[in-house]
């Protein structure tokens, strides 16, 4: 094996490709699919989610765009498979931690996370050009290049690891590339405890003269995770 092969593989490890279902942005980000027809939407890190799949099979334009997409759409499914039954082991000590309604239980939501990941590499690799590898805190398309901007389980979810500034750099990224608005859920850390330095970072945006809303969505699966960012972009 090559030194590139290795480090590749090194990298496929430590990358954990698990995803919510297209019904799951749904709710999460109380979002109507009539309003969003004809709008491009960027689904920013997409990771293992269907949304994308599903979305365009329904006629919205969407693009995903995760750091994992580097590699093929097969090795991607096979980690993801071994990473939703390490997920369902580790489930089974912290489900008190979660809200058991929207999935019955571990094996509803192992079956919900199967479904997305089969939906999202089937996608990639029926329609590959809508699977774009990018590392965060850049991404490689034009300014205003998207109408919408979702972004789940990543920004404020990792607090433990991603500083204030990565976050901030994020943002502006996210602000450059999209035209209108940006949505972003939730807005916990991984202990449900709300992101530390949310309100510095509405006073961020707001400076920069955004309009910023924190709204009530229903869905919760992880307990306190119930609400999202809305970010509209000035004009
Ligand atoms: C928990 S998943 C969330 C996926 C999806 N949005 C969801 O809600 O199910 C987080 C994703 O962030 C991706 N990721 C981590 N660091 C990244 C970076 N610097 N740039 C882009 N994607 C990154 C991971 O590969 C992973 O797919």
């Amino acid at each position: 094996m090559s030194r590139v092969e290795q480090s590749a593989k090194l990298d496929l490890e430590r990358i954990v490709f698990i995803g919510r279902t297209f019904e799951e942005y749904i709710d999460m980000f109380s979002l109507s699919i009539e309003e969003w027809k004809g709008k491009k939407i960027l689904d920013c890190p997409a990771g293992a989610c269907s949304f994308t799949a599903v979305g365009n099979q329904l006629g919205l334009d969407v693009t995903a765009c995760d750091i994992a997409y580097d590699h093929s759409g097969e090795d991607l499914k096979n980690k993801g498979l071994q990473d939703i039954e390490h997920a369902m082991e580790h489930m089974q000590k912290v489900q008190s931690n979660y809200v058991w309604d929207y999935f019955e239980d571990i094996e509803s939501l192992r079956k919900h996370r199967l479904s997305a990941l089969n939906d999202c590499t089937n996608d990639m690799a029926e329609s590959s050009e809508r699977y774009v590898p990018v590392t965060l805190p850049s991404l490689p398309f034009k300014d205003g290049e998207f109408d919408f901007i979702l972004s789940a389980h990543f920004l404020f979810m990792y607090a433990d690891r991603l500083d204030y500034q990565f976050h901030i750099k994020t943002l502006n990224e996210l602000l450059r590339v999209t035209k209108e608005e940006i949505r972003i859920f939730p807005l916990v850390d991984l202990e449900g405890k709300r992101y530390e330095h949310l309100d510095q970072l509405v006073s961020f945006l707001t400076e920069k003269g955004c309009t910023v809303e924190e709204v009530q969505v229903p869905y919760e699966f992880q307990t306190n995770a119930n609400s999202m960012l809305k970010i509209y972009k000035s004009t």
